[in-house]
């Protein structure tokens, strides 16, 4: 069953052809990066703008790649939510007139799935149930995953997402957006050791996670140095991201453990960073759990994650009707078989 993805629900216009649900025969993201720089962030006008501009150029992109044309494709993935309302707008709308015009099913997917289901395009993948840390630009969350289809919340960030403190920390650093790969870079060079941060929420059994005091601590030591240039750069850089990386994987792995799981998997953009991974192989297996990374290309936004999560949807006889409509705030536990939940 070939499977056409989209999605363009923040500032990546994104197309992926998945034949069966697994094998990935296009995966072509079409960033926006430098629409936004000079703005420290993305801008929501700007984005809806650009989806329009390069969703069909990658459309075209991602079949040539594959070599299918659309009347070949069996189904319609397309991100509906969470997200920017009129970035997702343009990916729903293109999805419903396709899918109307070849007459296929067009199914709406939650981002936050695709990011949870990503692990799944690798060739080993956990079954169900295992824990998943879903960590992006505007989420931090654990799901237990009872089942492809059906999760659980056990915790979430009490105020920034992972990935929204890497971005606001690089910018008080002066580092351009997105900021989150930048510091990964700089971090490298620099001691993790250097600057002692705060690790917020720190009992055992609390599984919740809190970032804006480690970037106000942040903000401190920039207030009271100045931006600090060449090595002690590059120890800020290496400090705070040892203090999200740690927090992360000790979190996880405690509630893993406690909860009674056996494995755990990573997934969004920040599942991406380098030092994540390593503290996460570590740990993990110290803990004694099954680790499963997807592989950087597939954390960030992506289309293959959403192709795929539709095409699981489709497989477990879920269906969306042609009234899909965007829907920026979906909670990823109220799905239950609809796509998206009825309002
Ligand atoms: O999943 P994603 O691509 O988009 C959202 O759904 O938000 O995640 C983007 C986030 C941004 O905050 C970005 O700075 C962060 O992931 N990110 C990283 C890295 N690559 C992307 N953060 C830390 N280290 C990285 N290597
Ligand atoms: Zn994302």
């Amino acid at each position: 069953m070939l499977t056409l993805g989209i999605e363009t629900s923040c500032d990546e216009t994104a197309v992926a052809l998945l034949q069966n649900g697994r094998e990935i025969l296009a995966d072509v993201v079409l960033t926006q990066v430098d629409a936004h720089q000079r703005f420290g962030g993305v801008v929501p006008e700007i984005a809806s703008r650009n989806h329009l501009q390069q969703l069909l150029p990658c459309l075209e992109t991602a079949l040539q790649k594959a070599q299918k044309t659309l009347s070949e494709v069996a189904l319609y993935a397309v991100t509906a939510g969470p997200g920017l309302q009129g970035a997702l707008l343009v990916g729903v709308l293109a999805a419903k007139t396709l899918a109307r015009t070849y007459g296929r099913p067009c199914i709406g997917v939650n981002h936050l799935e695709g990011h949870l289901l990503a692990i799944a395009l690798a060739e080993t993948f956990p079954k169900p149930p295992f824990l998943s840390l879903v960590v992006s630009g505007g989420h931090t969350h654990l799901f237990a995953v009872e089942a492809f289809g059906r999760y659980a919340k056990v915790a979430s960030t009490r105020d920034d997402a992972a990935g929204e403190a890497f971005d606001k920390v690089a910018r008080l650093l002066g580092l351009p957006y997105p900021g989150g790969v930048q510091v990964d870079v700089l971090a490298q060079k620099g001691n993790p050791q250097a600057f002692s941060f705060p690790r917020a929420l720190p009992g055992k059994s609390v599984y919740d996670f809190s970032f804006s005091g480690l970037k106000t601590a942040v903000a401190h030591a920039v207030a009271q140095r100045g931006i600090p240039t060449g090595q002690a750069l590059y120890d800020l850089c290496a400090s705070f991201q040892e203090a999200v990386a740690d927090v992360l994987t000790k979190k996880c792995m405690a509630a893993a453990k406690q909860l009674g799981f056996g494995a755990v998997a990573l997934g969004g953009g920040v599942a991406a960073n380098s030092r994540l991974r390593g503290l996460a192989v570590e740990r993990a297996a110290q803990a004694g759990l099954q680790l499963y990374l997807p592989k950087p290309s597939l954390c960030t936004d992506n289309a293959a994650m959403i192709a795929l999560a539709g095409y699981e949807a489709h497989m477990r006889g879920e269906r969306s009707t042609l009234a899909l409509d965007a829907r920026p705030t979906w909670h990823l536990e109220d799905t239950h078989g609809q796509h998206p939940p009825s309002h």
